[in-house]
């Protein structure tokens, strides 16, 4: 592994931060974490604005403690924290001065400020999710997605929006976020679904005069990094609960990617989805993206007062535990150019790799084309030596001793109890030049 392949070619190349900092923690709060049933509740049920007024009027998010929740991400490992300053159901999080429906005016606090500052104050970098979407605004055009697009007039009301005083109102909204906040390291724009849709047209970048939008943010915001929702090339290209086969390309390219992933399915707190992931393949999940040279924003939905769920907390906890041992690992790693034997993955950082152990062993793991390319290896977690050995090719199995392994192969002798840790790695000093293998 040299350190040129965790080099990643990009139209717009993301600050280097961003590919370094590999594990970001995602925060979905709004109005619908107190319907406690997804997110897009008011589009799944078909919820009128009227209805949904209910959420607003109720609104008193007294549990929502900034500070804890970006405690809570750094404890995690996180380095980033991206919050939803607005989601598709139109409730702005802070102090918008371009409509009434927020939660400064219904409970007199502007979250976006409270987050920003509490992120800051951990040392972490602040992003902030921003909807597309506005279920909420009446110029915004119903769509397949629409929560009125059954409604008998919906067509009919349509030709009467204003789409144009829509768009300024987006750009209008942006445009606080990026300046009346600091810094912003990271804005995750949600979404543009150009496909047409039961009869109805999808939104296209021309919706949102996304190239416009683009050029406002980074003005705004030199050297923020973007992701590839507007519907243009960002910085970034942006994978949804699922985790990509191999690295994602962009016209046979490799691009910088973030696989964005929820605990049970659901990004809004969501009181009865108890599908939830485990730590260990949360961990995985973590291992599989950095080994394909990408980024992990993992979600929690704090529920509606606003407090994390102990069901989210304690699998952040677990993941910091794994974390705090085994983190170099994972920041500034990425792809390794070895073949990662079956039931392993490797990540690899400049002179080291990291074979991550998916199930222990019985005894050896052989490396394929790593004879004469390791100086020593350890246990990550506890930095006790793991002994190695290059066997001659020739030699022939005998009772309790093994046959040679092929030209080329390193093994290592793994002790018979697996170590308390969600996944144990072993980290590899690679020698630099390579050493001459005793069985070349
Ligand atoms: C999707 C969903 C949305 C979620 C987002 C996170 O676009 O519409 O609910 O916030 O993905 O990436």
């Amino acid at each position: 592994m040299t350190e040129s392949s965790n080099e990643i070619a990009t139209p717009t190349t993301p600050a280097a931060w961003f590919s370094a900092d590999r594990f970001g923690l995602f925060v979905h709060f709004g109005l619908y974490s107190m319907a406690a049933r997804h997110e897009w509740v008011m589009s799944n049920e078909k919820t009128s604005t009227d209805d949904y007024q209910r959420y607003a009027d109720h609104f008193d998010p007294d549990r929502f403690d900034a500070t804890a929740i970006a405690r809570e991400a750094k404890k995690a490992g996180a380095k980033y924290v991206v919050l939803t300053a607005k989601h598709h159901e139109g409730f702005a999080l802070w102090n918008t001065a371009v409509s009434e429906y927020s939660s400064v005016q219904t409970c007199g606090r502007d979250l976006v400020a409270e987050f920003v500052d509490a992120v800051r104050a951990e040392g972490l970098r602040v992003g902030l999710y921003f909807s597309l979407l506005d279920w909420h605004h009446p110029d915004y055009l119903i769509d397949a997605h629409h929560p009125r697009r059954d409604h008998p007039d919906a067509r009919a009301e349509n030709a009467a929006k204003h789409p144009e005083r829509y768009r300024e109102f987006l750009h209008a909204q942006v445009t606080e976020l990026l300046t009346d906040y600091g810094q912003i390291d990271y804005l995750f724009y949600d979404f543009t679904d150009s496909r047409e849709a039961d009869g109805w047209p999808g939104k296209t970048p021309e919706d949102w005069d996304s190239e416009r939008l683009l050029a406002t943010t980074r003005r705004l915001q030199p050297g923020i990094v973007v992701n590839d929702r507007l519907g243009i090339p960002g910085d970034l290209v942006t994978p949804e609960q699922y985790q990509p086969s191999s690295p994602p390309l962009t016209d046979g390219i490799p691009v910088a990617w973030e696989a964005c992933q929820t605990l049970n399915g659901s990004w809004g707190y969501d009181r009865d989805n108890l599908a939830f992931k485990e730590p260990d393949l949360l961990l995985r999940m973590l291992i599989d993206t950095v080994s394909k040279n990408g980024n992990f924003l993992l979600n929690i939905g704090p529920d509606g007062r606003g407090g994390m769920a102990e069901r989210d907390r304690s699998r952040l906890a677990a993941i910091g535990e794994w974390m705090r041992r085994n983190g170099r690992a994972v920041y500034g790693a990425g792809a390794s150019e070895f073949t990662a034997p079956s039931g392993t993955v490797l990540t690899s950082r400049a002179d080291r790799l990291y074979l991550h152990l998916l199930h222990w062993p019985f005894g050896h793991v052989h490396l394929p084309g790593l004879a004469g390319r390791v100086r020593y290896a350890q246990l990550l977690h506890d930095g006790s030596e793991i002994a190695f050995e290059e066997s001659d090719p020739q030699r022939k199995a005998f009772n309790t001793e093994p046959g040679g392994q092929p030209a080329g192969t390193l093994t290592l002798t793994i002790p018979p109890v697996r170590p308390d840790a969600a996944v144990p790695v072993i980290e590899l000093f690679l020698c630099n030049p390579p050493q001459a293998s005793v069985t070349a």
